[in-house]
């Protein structure tokens, strides 16, 4: 396969691996809510945060979106556009070395992007998809790194997103920008995503006299309609286009009654005037007994009179879409949402994308309580996607934001969130808000490394960063859940025992046959502490592996 080559590209290839582990902390102050609802948003380097994510989330992400600088060369920009900020330059100096004052800005680009992609690709679980946000500065280039970190094979397609008009035309005018999309393993995604929410054109996001004046039918059924929603625990308002409503549901008509291309069956519908309605040019497509059938199932839907082609009713929870490599929306509307969250602020943020375009991804590619990462958070878009298209479709999807610029993490992506979580409870969409899991996320902070540079544990490390990081460099896999906090017996997988005899930097913990009759598992075990004052005919005859801390233990 080609590959691509660039300045300092043999410095950061493998980089991903040296970044040592550090640890993160949640800052109660900064956290609203309760904690435990398993949103993040993380102040710092994603290099730095995605490594430590490793031992918690690695192949646990469902859908990973990102939006990195686009390196267009604008330093206006409110964030740093062109890899040029402090803490890139940094960055690259200790990365790349003495090489890095030479770097074109494409090399630095590709510099910065290689390991960021690399742990982001861990993190993703195996049938996992990343999005990633990019115009023709980049493009090209980021698509060769793509094949090579994810394979050429696990290449799932491009959006082509439709954003601007050109009032001041080129040779060619640009109009777009683009998603580009793979897959961990494209072989585990299933052949067609389906979305069980509407299409963002399909939903009605403002429910205001508008349409009300527009759909007199809608005001007359107002309270059917909510009823309607209480009954159903649905928050889909689409009224554009699904604007009729019976004991089914809410419903639209479609013309898949006609039969296309060639001659199909004859036969009368009679409106309820008693009248045949029109048929559809080529016939119907289905026979007789099946057209009966629809009848009696009230799935048809006749229209003012007979000279109406009858249609058949579509119900909004049968409504399934495809991800299309086009989407249009006026890139302004995400500026639009950000000056209503921050009315007091004339550009709080520059270009935050729309809520809808990561939405219409998500709700392809994600259900449930699965997790969402976005390591370039900018003004937040990302959780706030993932909040309302929870409201939209009950599920409980998590998100794990990470931002490197301070000021932008605390006073516009933490804020925006917060804002948005008080005002979901009046929100237009939320009618049954009491219903609906609270939105709540912990600040966190990257903290020092687990280890100083003589590889001795720091001080502020706790028992349970310590088992994560054993269990995590001795499986491959982080703690699961239901075991963490256990001790000393840390977890077990494939039936190798993990122990940990540890209590905090300057305790002396010693592995002995008191301590080794304590240990119940009869298989393998492998026991981290300080001393062991076994021989090693005992460790034999009781199947351990000591493992002396802190020498043993893996730092990156
Ligand atoms: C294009 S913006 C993202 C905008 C976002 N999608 C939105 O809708 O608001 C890129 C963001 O990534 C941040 N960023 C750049 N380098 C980063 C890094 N190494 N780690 C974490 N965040 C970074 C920038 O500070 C900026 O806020």
């Amino acid at each position: 396969m080609p590959t691509l080559n660039w300045i300092g590209k043999e410095a950061v290839i493998n980089h991903h691996l040296q970044v040592p582990y550090r640890l993160i902390r949640s800052d109660d102050d900064a956290s609203p809510g309760a904690a435990g609802a398993g949103n993040l948003l993380i102040e710092g380097d994603n290099l730095h945060a995605l490594k430590a994510l490793l031992p918690y989330y690695r192949s646990s992400i469902k859908c990973i979106y990102i939006d990195p600088p686009y390196n267009t060369g604008n330093q206006q920009w409110v964030y740093n556009d062109n890899v040029n900020s402090p803490e890139m330059r940094k960055w690259l100096g200790e990365a790349v070395g003495s090489e890095a004052e030479d770097l074109s800005r494409h090399d630095k680009w590709l510099c910065m992007m290689y390991p960021r992609l690399s742990l982001l690709r861990d993190l993703l679980r195996d049938d996992g998809t990343i999005f990633i946000s990019i115009d023709d500065n980049e493009y090209s280039y980021l698509l060769c790194i793509m094949d090579e970190i994810f394979g050429r094979g696990n290449f799932v397609g491009t959006i082509v997103w439709k954003n601007v008009t050109d009032n001041n035309p080129t040779n060619i005018s640009v109009e777009h920008e683009y998603v580009m999309c793979y897959a961990k393993r494209k072989d585990l995604l299933p052949p067609v995503w389906k979305s069980a929410t509407l299409p963002v054109k399909d939903r009605l996001i403002e429910v205001g006299s508008d349409f009300i004046n527009r759909y007199p039918d809608i005001q007359k059924r107002q309270e059917t309609y909510t009823e309607w929603f209480r009954k159903n625990k649905s928050f889909l308002w689409p009224f554009d286009r699904y604007k009729y409503i019976d004991d089914g549901g809410i419903y639209t008509g479609s013309q898949s009654v006609h039969n296309p291309g060639k001659e199909g069956y004859r036969y009368d519908v009679l409106h309820p005037n008693g009248k045949p309605s029109t048929q559809p040019l080529m016939g119907y497509r289905f026979p007789w007994d099946s057209m009966q059938k629809l009848l009696n199932e009230k799935r048809i839907l006749f229209g003012e009179d007979e000279t109406k082609i009858v249609e058949l009713k579509v119900y909004v929870q049968d409504y399934r879409s495809k991800l299309s490599s086009l989407f249009e929306l006026d890139g302004r509307v995400g500026t639009n949402e950000l000056k209503n969250i921050f009315p007091e602020s004339k550009r709080p943020f520059d270009f935050p994308k729309p809520t809808a375009l990561i939405e219409e991804i998500l709700s392809f590619t994600t259900q449930g309580d699965d997790i969402v990462l976005d390591s370039f958070a900018g003004s937040g878009t990302t959780g706030h996607a993932v909040w309302k298209l929870n409201q939209q479709d009950r599920g409980s999807r998590r998100f794990i934001l990470i931002e490197i610029d301070a000021q932008v993490a605390r006073k516009i992506t933490a804020e925006r969130l917060k804002r948005v979580k008080a005002s979901q409870s009046d929100s237009q969409l939320n009618l049954l808000d009491n219903e609906v899991p609270t939105p709540s996320f912990r600040y966190c902070h990257l903290d020092d490394p687990l280890f100083d540079e003589h590889g001795q544990i720091r001080e502020v490390v706790t028992f349970s960063d310590l088992a994560h990081h054993i269990y995590f460099s001795e499986t491959g896999v982080p703690l699961p859940k239901a075991v963490d906090g256990q001790r000393p017996l840390i977890g077990t997988a494939n039936d190798v025992a993990y122990y940990l005899l540890w209590a905090g930097r300057g305790s002396v913990n010693v592995l002995d046959s008191v301590t080794l009759a304590k240990f119940k598992h009869a298989g393998p075990k492998v026991v981290y502490a300080d001393k062991c004052r076994l021989t090693d005919s005992q460790l034999r005859r009781a199947n351990v592996v000591f493992r002396q801390i802190p020498y043993s233990i893996k730092v990156n």
